[in-house]
């Protein structure tokens, strides 16, 4: 029995959340276990209503649950970053989800932009480390406000996190098996602190994978390669801030935020799964918004479970889905609703059992 918590958030997060719980209850019946799910309404309108983001209780009772599966976060009537940090950031951090695990994989059906590239060529995962470096919050101001004002903004990189970040990625690209190649994607040539730490790691540690050939690449040219050549790339591992560049990029080439998802991992905790996309505020109600994305963001969670059946489910229900259902991924563009393409997803999950 798990123990899931569901927070659908701001925007049009309730209503993809809506049928990714669906999915996954399909999932969880086909495939013979069973989970408790408990809703909490985090998020911009609680906010608007207590003035409470996220307050210690809260984000401790989460360390209770087995998994947490997020819709969207961010309310235009919230300043921005208010919500970002006091619930996204602030989740990731104090639950230590050191790993943001964000899969490029475009299935069959589904428009890409690149041209003369399929799903033969793009299928990579991307391995962002989501505790540190510039994401850390130090810096600070000097003589704020004034001619002379000086802001500092640091990018804090420790051995013991990068550490466990890169040995989660060589885990991960043994385990997944699928060319085991670990692309390190940095900045040597000018950040020549914090990358000198990362190469360093990264060389030691691949001296214990000799299973796994390794690649490096500047951060600027991988955005370059991801576009002209992403059939060369497996596992790439990077800090958090080029991960979470190089990933809307990602996202964008396997066919968009209608399909992008992403886990916030901690191996030894509570990890939390998401939708790459946010909130989308203007089409809130409206029926439009893509589930695929949510309900992808399911399947990495029951893969993360150990739920391997169930996940796999899923995913062939969604392909399913992609290849013959969904005229775009894009919100009001999809010959779908939201609701209609859950309801497939569901009867795909079904159809599947024994
Ligand atoms: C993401 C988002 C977040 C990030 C924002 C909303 C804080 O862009 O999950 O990639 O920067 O990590
Ligand atoms: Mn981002």
């Amino acid at each position: 029995m798990y123990r899931i918590a569901v927070i659908p958030g701001d925007g049009t997060g309730p209503e993809v959340t809506r049928e990714a719980v669906r999915a996954l209850e399909a999932a969880a019946e086909s495939a013979g276990f069973d989970f408790h799910a408990h809703t909490f309404d985090y998020g911009g309108d609680r906010y608007l209503k207590t003035g409470v983001v996220l307050d210690d209780e809260e984000l401790e009772g989460l360390k209770a649950y087995d998994a947490i599966l997020l819709g969207a976060i961010g309310h235009p009537d919230v300043r921005p970053g208010v919500l970002e940090q006091g619930i996204l950031l602030r989740i990731r951090f104090a639950l230590d989800q050191y790993i943001n695990l964000r899969p490029v994989k475009l299935y069959p059906g589904v428009d890409c932009p690149l041209k003369d590239k399929g799903p033969e060529d793009i299928d990579f995962v991307v391995v962002r480390e989501n505790t540190e470096g510039l994401y850390a919050g130090t810096g600070g101001f000097l003589r704020k406000g004034t001619p002379d004002e000086v802001a500092v903004q640091e990018s804090v990189n420790t051995r013991k996190g990068v550490e466990r970040c890169l040995r989660f990625a060589f885990e991960y690209c043994r385990r997944r098996d699928q060319g085991r190649k670990l692309t390190l994607c940095g900045k040597t040539n000018v950040l020549t602190y914090a990358w000198d730490l990362w190469e360093r790691a990264f060389k030691e540690i691949a001296a214990e994978y000799p299973d796994i050939a390794t690649d490096y690449a500047h951060v600027d040219a991988i955005c370059m390669w991801f576009v002209k050549n992403p059939e060369w790339f497996d596992v790439v591992v990077t800090d958090n801030m080029f991960g979470d560049i190089i990933t809307d990029l990602g996202a964008m080439i396997q066919g968009g935020m209608g399909i992008a998802a992403g886990g916030n991992i901690n191996p030894e905790g509570t990890s939390m799964f998401e939708p790459i996309g946010g909130s989308a505020p203007k089409y809130t109600g409206k029926n439009v918004i893509n589930p695929l994305a949510a309900i992808c963001a399911v399947q990495m969670m029951l893969d993360h479970l150990g739920e391997r059946e169930a996940a796999g489910m899923v995913e062939k229900a969604v392909m399913r889905v992609c290849a013959q259902d969904l005229e775009s991924m894009s919100a009001g563009r999809m010959g779908k609703s939201t609701s209609e393409v859950g309801d497939l997803v569901v009867k795909y999950i079904r159809e599947q059992k024994g």
